[in-house]
């Protein structure tokens, strides 16, 4: 432990601090702290869980909204955060408008391997940042790291990346196993010692893992990863892992000029953009960890004028349009065999459940038949073999989203049970649904 540092130690719970407390901050006890070096023997004996009163976790807001929701209220001091994503995707933009944005924790340090100073400069202007506590450090040999933290006592510390770090201790490259080993206990263990919170910026690789050895997701408390489509604007961050909270939850963003902006209503920027009264168009109110999100699927289908039909989907699994369109053409009766098929969902968002179908095959259908599907109608279900609709998890958040965004009819399966204030038709099978759709 350095010097200095969380040199005292609440004999009740445990918790580290810089200073003598008197009270506890932690579990609130009087007159519990010791110096470190008085202790003899553990810290902790065990204790029954009952035992342990008044306990209570600590949060500092980051400064922006959608990331504290995805940590689960903020962040919590002496954790690790490892933020993943493809390169150009904003990760090094998200964390250079925290570390300007958060002054409630003292300075922070930003750490870039991959950018000089001037880059940096540049960036911060961009995103309108300026400040002092905000100091920056273009480096990647880390061996005079240890210094620069005991002179700063950051409130807050970035790595960005953990790949083109190292130690001059190790005899191995940025990136490779050892350093990446060495880098990540080195940054598990600063920021624990001196409760303070430390994101570290991972490259994913091309089959979408973090690089770098798996130790690193077990290593650290939380693991996020920035996802989206590099020719959109639209960002999700998502967490995979949190120690701290769900990972349920995920932060929406939008890349303009000026940097990362929050997106507080996600569903609006989809529906606004949604040509009217157009055929191969449908909403399917989409879940996006637990927040539901509105979005549009396109479709569109036209005859194949030579060789081999076109095939192509975004956002969407082939294969499970390859599905839909057989159970469009088998169950539905509509020829689409020799047409070219594309599907797209707009925002280059990623649509992965089942529940999505209901939607693909409507905007498939609608763009076979030349036929818009109403403007205020949603679709969500799932659809099997026979072409019978099954039901969906979480309707109830669906639907109520779909409301507030001005929908006012709820294409369903038929055995679906919710409370709305929506008009719900029921729909058992794909014959119900292009009979309700687009009959005459
Ligand atoms: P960046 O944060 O460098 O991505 P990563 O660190 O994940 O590799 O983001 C790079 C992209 O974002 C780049 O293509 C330019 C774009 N961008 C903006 O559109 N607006 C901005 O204000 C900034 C800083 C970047
Ligand atoms: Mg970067």
């Amino acid at each position: 432990m350095k010097k200095g540092k969380n040199s005292f130690v609440c004999k009740e719970c445990g918790y580290k601090s810089i200073k003598w407390l008197g009270q506890c901050s932690s579990c609130g006890e009087w007159n519990s702290f010791v110096s470190t070096s008085e202790l003899s023997g553990p810290v902790s004996q065990p204790k029954s869980i009952d035992e342990i009163t008044g306990a209570r976790e600590e949060r500092l807001p980051s400064s922006i909204g959608e990331l504290d929701r995805v940590l689960g209220g903020g962040l919590v001091p002496g954790s690790l955060i490892l933020v993943g994503g493809d390169p150009g995707i904003g990760k090094s933009t998200l964390l250079l408008q925290v570390a300007g944005r958060m002054t409630s924790n003292g300075p922070v340090l930003y750490v870039s391997g991959e950018e000089s100073l001037g880059q940096l400069k540049l960036r911060a202007q961009r995103l309108s940042i300026s400040g002092n506590t905000l100091k920056v450090l273009s480096l990647t040999d880390l061996g005079a790291l240890d210094q620069i933290l005991q002179d700063l006592e950051p409130g807050m510390v970035i790595i960005d990346s953990i790949q083109t770090m190292s130690f001059p201790h190790i005899d191995s490259m940025p990136g490779s196993v050892s350093q990446i080993r060495e880098v990540g206990s080195y940054f598990l263990r600063y920021s624990k010692e001196n409760d303070v919170p430390v994101f570290l910026v991972g490259h994913v690789t091309k089959d979408g893992s973090l690089a770098g050895p798996k130790i690193l997701e077990h290593l650290v408390d939380c693991v996020l990863y920035f996802e989206g489509d590099q020719h959109y604007s639209f960002r999700i961050l998502r967490s995979t892992k949190n120690r701290f909270g769900s990972v349920n939850e995920v932060g929406v963003f939008r890349m303009e000029n000026a940097g990362l902006l929050e997106v507080a209503n996600p569903s609006s920027i989809f529906i606004e953009e949604r040509p009217k009264q157009a055929p191969g168009s449908a909403i399917f109110p989409s879940m996006e960890g637990s927040r539901p999100i509105m979005v549009e699927v396109q479709a569109l289908l036209s005859p194949t004028t030579f060789g081999q039909p076109q095939r192509m989907t975004a956002g969407v699994d082939h294969r499970r349009v390859s599905m839909l369109m057989a159970v469009l053409e088998k169950r539905a009766g509509l020829e689409i065999g020799w047409q070219d098929v594309y599907v797209n969902v707009a925002g280059g968002i990623r649509l992965s459940e089942p529940a999505a179908d209901l939607a693909v095959l409507a905007a498939m259908g609608s763009s076979f038949l030349e036929k818009p599907i109403p403007d205020d109608v949603i679709l969500c279900g799932e659809i099997g073999l026979t072409g019978e609709l099954r039901g969906v998890p979480r309707l109830g958040e669906r639907l109520r989203e779909a409301e507030k965004m001005g929908l006012s009819r709820a294409l369903l399966p038929a055995k679906a049970r919710v409370e709305t204030g929506m008009e719900v038709v029921p729909l058992a099978s794909v014959q119900e649904l292009i009979q309700y759709l687009f009959a005459e």
